[in-house]
C-alpha cells in the first residue's frame, strides 16, 4: 500500500488566499471525494498537490513519506501522481491513440495500453479519432485513459462529471469505480455532484471558502441533508 498525505496545505494566488490548512490522506486501493461549491478551493487543492506554478502553497504533501513540495509540476507524474484537469486539455489536433502514446511513462507496463483500453471501455473505439471530434464524455474518458498511461499510484480527478449528461455520468462512474482495484491506485476526486462522489468514495471531505469543514463516510453524508443543501448540488443534471 502507498499513501499520499496532505498536511496543513494552504495556498494563495498572489495575495488572494484560496486554501487554508487542509489535511487529508489517500491510500492506494481507495477513493477520496472532495466536495464543495464553486470557488470552494477544490481545484486549488489539486493544483497545490502538484505544485502548479499559478499559486504559492505552504504545508506538506508526501508520497510514502517523501515530500513532493519541491518537485516541479512536470515531474510529479514520475512520482506516481497524475492530474486530470477539469478542462480536459487533450491535444485536439492529435488522434486519441497519439494522445495516449505521448502520455506513456517509463513506469508503464509493456501491456499498459491494453490494460487501459480494457478498463475504460469507450476509448478503444475512439483510437483513430482526432481530439476535436470527441464529445465531452468521450474527452473525459480519453483524459482518464491518458492519465492511466503514466501508471500512476494516485489519480487526481477534477470535476469529471462537469457538463456531462446523466447517462454518460453513469458510465463514467462505472469505469472510475473499477480503477483502484484494477490498477492498485488511489483516487482523489473533486465534484459538485454529490451523488457521483457518494457512490464512489470511501471518505468525503467538504471544502468551504478554502477550508475543510466536514469529513466523513458517504453514508454519514447522506444522513446529513443540512450539509448537502448548504455545500452541494444534488447532481440531478
Ligand atoms: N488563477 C487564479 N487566480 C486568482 N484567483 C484564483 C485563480 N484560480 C482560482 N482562484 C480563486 O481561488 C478560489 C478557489 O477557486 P477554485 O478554482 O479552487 O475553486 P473550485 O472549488 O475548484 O470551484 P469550481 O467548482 O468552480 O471549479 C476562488 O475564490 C477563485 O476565485
Ligand atoms: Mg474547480
Amino acid at each position: 500500500m502507498r499513501e499520499l498525505i496532505v498536511t496543513g496545505l494552504s495556498a494563495k494566488y498572489g495575495l488572494a488566499v484560496a486554501l487554508t490548512d487542509v489535511s487529508l490522506a489517500v491510500r492506494t486501493g481507495e477513493t477520496v471525494g472532495l466536495l464543495g461549491r464553486n470557488g470552494a478551493g477544490k481545484t486549488t487543492l489539486l493544483k497545490s498537490i502538484i505544485n502548479n506554478p499559478e499559486l504559492s502553497a505552504s504545508g506538506e504533501v508526501t508520497v510514502d513519506g517523501t515530500s513532493l513540495r519541491k518537485v516541479p509540476t512536470y515531474r510529479v507524474a514520475r512520482r506516481g501522481v497524475a492530474w486530470v484537469p477539469d478542462n480536459r486539455r487533450i491535444f485536439t489536433a492529435l488522434s486519441v491513440e497519439e494522445n495516449l502514446h505521448i502520455a506513456r511513462s517509463r513506469r508503464a507496463a509493456p501491456d499498459q495500453l491494453e490494460r487501459v483500453l480494457a478498463s475504460v471501455p469507450l476509448v478503444e473505439k475512439l483510437l483513430k479519432r482526432r481530439g476535436f471530434e470527441l464529445s465531452g464524455g468521450e474527452q473525459q474518458a480519453v483524459t482518464i485513459a491518458r492519465a492511466l498511461m503514466s501508471a500512476p499510484d494516485f489519480l487526481l480527478l477534477d470535476e469529471p462529471t462537469e457538463g456531462l449528461s446523466p447517462l454518460i455520468v453513469e458510465q463514467l462512474q462505472e469505469s472510475i469505480a473499477r480503477l483502484p482495484a484494477l490498477f492498485d491506485l488511489g483516487i482523489l476526486v473533486t465534484e459538485q455532484n454529490f451523488r457521483f462522489v457518494t457512490a464512489l468514495a470511501d471518505r468525503v471531505h467538504i471544502l468551504e471558502t478554502g477550508s475543510a469543514v466536514w469529513t466523513g463516510t458517504p453514508d454519514e453524508l447522506v444522513a446529513r441533508p443540512d450539509l448537502i443543501n448548504r455545500h452541494l448540488s444534488v447532481g440531478e443534471k
